[in-house]
């Protein structure tokens, strides 16, 4: 009681990890329940850009549970942004001094979703006034969750993650994505694929590109670089990685902030090999 009224009833006393990892869980085990049952994909920037009734929903579940624990907190989700870059990023832009900004991507790898390929994933990070804080990416098809928290460490698990020791592209494995802006990004991206992939040992491109940046932040991947991704791809990953060891940047070499598109991230050992490369064969931006 406070001046003889009650005080307004708040729910739950949680941390912002446990309430990240509870709800990247849940969205992550109802997505999963959905696999094989899409009544309708729709294409929003390019044709090859999808949204399912299941992402939307994702985000759905995602918005209310984060706003149930901290109604005063604001959101980011790419389900509530326009289509195309530069709604992305003016929309980011907008957001950026928010105190507390949730970055949400309810699923990331529509694509292997819609086609029941098992490599997709749910990304939330928490920024404060514009400094990612916590970051969790969950892949339901596995169960595997990772975690991390500013200073405090990434885990898998409740396992310290550490990236790969690899310290030359040769013994590399590097992933990357084939974007879906076809006219911009994809273009620039091929190009460094043309160049990599004879200098590393083989190149992966699964189609989650938040899923890739937890990978090499467990040491599973040496590196992974793509042209043209939005916040919400990114944010929860580069923590990961930044708390496992390794390095984020742009592609060229300036530090990662919530603006960055064009992201390289890697074990640090091979950064500025790939970061030559990728120079070198004009493919860091467009
Ligand atoms: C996509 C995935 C994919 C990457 C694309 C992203 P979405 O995200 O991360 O791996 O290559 O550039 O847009 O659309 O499935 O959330
Ligand atoms: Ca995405
Ligand atoms: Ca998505």
């Amino acid at each position: 009681m406070v001046n003889g009224e009650a005080e307004p009833f708040v729910v739950g006393s949680k941390s912002f990890t446990a309430v990240a990892i509870n709800t990247a869980a849940k969205a992550g085990q109802w997505i999963k329940t959905k696999l094989g049952d899409i009544n309708r994909v729709d294409t929003k920037f390019s044709s090859q850009d999808l949204v399912t009734e299941v992402d939307k929903g994702s985000e759905k579940l995602i918005r209310n549970l984060i706003l149930t624990h901290f109604p005063d907190h604001s959101i980011l989700g790419e389900e509530g942004v326009a289509p195309g870059p530069e709604a992305s990023a003016k929309a980011l832009q907008a957001m950026s001094d928010e105190e507390y900004l949730w970055i949400v991507d309810p699923i990331d790898g529509t694509t292997n979703f819609v086609h029941g390929f098992p490599f997709y994933s749910v990304s939330i990070a928490l920024a404060h006034r514009g400094e990612v804080i916590v970051g969790v990416v969950y892949d339901p098809t596995r169960d595997e969750l990772f975690v991390a928290e500013k200073g405090k460490g990434a885990y898998r698990h409740g396992k310290k993650t550490e990236v790969s020791l690899e310290d030359q592209l040769s013994v590399s494995l590097v992933a990357t994505g084939f974007p879906a802006d076809r006219q911009g990004a994809l273009v620039t991206n091929l190009k460094g694929v043309q160049a990599l992939s004879p200098k590393v040992r083989n190149l992966r491109v699964a189609g989650s590109a938040a899923l890739h940046l937890a990978y090499v932040a467990a040491g599973r991947l040496s590196g992974f670089w793509e042209i043209g991704l939005n916040s919400w791809d990114i944010a929860a990953g580069a923590l990961l990685i930044q708390e496992s060891g390794g390095q984020v940047t742009d592609t060229e070499g300036k530090p990662y902030n919530l603006a960055v598109r064009n992201v390289m991230a890697t074990n640090g050992k091979i950064h500025a090999e790939l970061g030559q490369e990728l120079a070198a064969a004009e493919a860091t931006g467009f």
